[in-house]
């Protein structure tokens, strides 16, 4: 369905975005392997985590799900039972990645397959360090991608210099690694969200950190626990450049999950020389959480270098850190983010014919983009591409745009953050 955002009165208030997307997923993941029930508050409720609880059922875990808690009745490591069908993963990297690694160690074999986009997302990845580990997993149009055949085997512990970095490579290696015959270790070029290295302690998993290295001990079993998700500072990033750009907006986000590994956006914005500060810092379930306060800042936002060690800190919030570019005054170049490429959506070209379409200054290059902010956008009809980031990050250009901005089809915010919408009404 077609979209018209349109300019907004200022943004003032509290709100609370829902629940982390990758804290969510492993909740599950974490909860179905451990022994004992897994209570879960704060879950998200999005498309791609309800295909991670879908995959789990598909194999005997049972989840209730309520409007207060979810409950994971975890059935121990060796728990899993074969699936009669095809493993359904939607649209979710995650959870295909992640769940490759333990089925790569499970005594069944099975099939997992996706949504489109998920059919034309790297798997070779994945499949590179588990092969190396004794993992028999085969795609089953030799393309390197879903649909996945995997049979689980015995494994072997690795110690894997990752070319990427990416949390779903080192996450789905570090799973297959509880059921290895030594230490697995991860090494990746920078570092990418400890979700899983944070959680898995917690479920009793021996897992160490040291610098770009995460290893972990094979395990013997895990325990159930409590888990209280932070809110996803990936959702938050929406209304974080929405209080930013509309004028006279004052907008406190409540309880975010603010991770090193995650929070780049914070610096970045900083960097930039918008108004954000973090109040009432905490730590619950080992991750770092904070309220959120943000003014407007248009007037001295400027142009700055997105590059580096940063860049996995911040990948999903690279489309809506683009909108803001496009309003600060200077050049702002994003680069070493070739990932972008590989995200439910190619994200530098998407982000360029939309912006082109909008009137901005945009030059995408091989790993990013370059954008010459001119403090305004037009309006005009942008594609979603399917991807819930992009259609997010269109919808917060359109609070501010010349003219309404229309969103082709914005159905896909389903992904990850169902009531996007109705927040941004309610502003
Ligand atoms: C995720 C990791 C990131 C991120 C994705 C969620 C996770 O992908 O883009 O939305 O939960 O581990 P990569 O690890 O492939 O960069």
């Amino acid at each position: 369905m077609k979209t018209v955002i349109q300019k907004t009165s200022p943004l003032k208030g509290t709100i609370t975005v829902p629940g982390d997307k990758s804290i969510s997923h492993r909740s599950i993941m974490f909860g179905a392997l451990a022994e004992g029930v897994t209570r879960v508050t704060n879950f998200l409720m999005a498309d791609d985590c309800l295909s991670t609880i879908s995959v789990f059922r598909k194999m005997g875990i049972t989840i209730d799900v309520s409007d207060k808690e979810i409950l994971v009745h975890g059935k121990g490591l060796h728990g899993l039972s074969k699936p009669d069908e095809t493993l359904y993963t939607g649209n979710s990297g995650t959870t295909t990645r992640l769940i490759s690694g333990i089925l790569a160690a499970q005594d069944f074999e099975c099939r997992l397959t996706g949504d489109a986009s998920i059919e034309k997302r790297p798997m070779k990845r994945i499949m590179t360090p588990l092969s190396m580990m004794g993992a028999d997993i085969v795609s089953e149009k030799d393309n390197g991608c879903v649909p996945l055949i995997i049979k689980g085997k015995k494994l072997h512990a690795i110690d894997y210099s990752s070319p990427v970095a990416s949390a779903q490579v080192k996450s789905s290696v570090l799973l297959a690694g509880l059921y290895a015959d030594g230490i697995t270790s991860v090494t990746e070029p920078a570092l990418s969200r400890n979700h899983t290295e944070v959680m898995l302690k917690g479920f009793g998993a021996d897992v160490t950190s040291n610098g770009l290295t995460a290893s972990i001990k094979p395990a013997s079993n895990l325990y159930a626990c409590d888990i209280d998700v932070p809110s996803d500072i990936s959702s938050a990033a929406y209304f974080i450049v929405a209080a930013l750009l509309v004028p006279g907006s004052e907008l406190l986000i409540k309880n975010v999950g603010i991770n090193p590994t995650r929070a780049g956006i914070i610096e970045i914005v900083k960097n930039m020389g918008g108004k954000i500060k973090l109040q009432n810092e905490r730590i619950s379930g080992g991750e770092k959480t904070a309220d959120i306060y943000v003014e407007y800042s248009r007037d001295c936002l400027k142009g700055t270098t997105v590059s580096g060690d940063i860049i996995p800190a911040l990948i999903d919030e690279i489309p809506v850190i683009a909108i803001l570019a496009a309003y600060a005054s200077g050049t702002t170049t994003i680069k070493d983010a070739a990932e972008l490429h590989v995200k439910e959506c190619d994200r530098i070209d998407a982000m360029d014919n939309n912006l082109k379409i909008l009137g901005a200054d945009i030059t995408a290059t091989d790993d990013g983009m370059i954008i010459k902010g001119n403090g305004h956008l037009n309006g005009g009809t942008i594609k979603s591409y399917n991807d819930h980031r992009i259609s997010m990050s269109f919808a917060i250009a359109g609070l501010i745009s010349d003219s309404p901005v229309t969103i082709d089809d914005e159905k896909c915010v389903s992904i990850s953050y169902p009531t996007f919408f109705s927040t941004l009404e309610s502003l």
